[in-house]
């Protein structure tokens, strides 16, 4: 089916000047970036953005590794979405991640890991909407 992801690149990749390089990963794998923007983003916006992980040991050091520096944010569409983005990415921890994807290529460690995906359809359509109002991701 066709399904729309949220896809964060984040401090460290965007300071690395590999959006082109990670954006390439997607169109080739046939998802179409359906909106754009990069953001900075306050703590506040960090903590609710990971609100999901507030109770876990490592949402501090999540938070303050998020508002580093600026991340791009993309909402990406296509078929079977969120699984594709979740395999082009790789695992969590680059040191698991298998050769070739995005956090083996790019990644330093699990905090520094270049990407963040949705892991679910559900949580894709709420992690698009706190960045991008509807009228915003151009489906096409
Ligand atoms: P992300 O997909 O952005 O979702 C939450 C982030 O928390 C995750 O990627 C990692 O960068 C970070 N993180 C740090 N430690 C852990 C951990 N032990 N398990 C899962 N995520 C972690």
């Amino acid at each position: 089916a066709i399904e729309r992801t949220l896809s964060i690149i984040k401090p460290d990749a965007v300071a690395k000047n590999v959006i082109g390089q990670i954006y390439s990963r997607f169109e080739t794998a046939g998802l179409k970036i359906v909106a754009a923007r990069m953001v900075q983003l306050s703590r506040a916006e960090a903590e609710g953005f990971y609100a999901v992980h507030s109770a876990r040991p490592f949402f501090n050091d999540l938070v303050t590794f998020m508002i580093s520096g600026p991340v791009m944010v993309s909402a990406l569409e296509g078929d079977n979405a969120v699984l594709a983005h979740r395999d082009l990415m790789g695992a969590t921890d680059p040191k698991k991640a298998e050769k070739g994807t995005i956090r083996a290529d790019f990644a330093d460690s699990i905090d520094a890991n270049a990407v963040h995906g949705s892991d679910a359809v559900e949580a894709a359509a709420i992690e698009i909407a706190y960045f991008f109002p509807a009228l915003s991701v151009y489906s096409r």
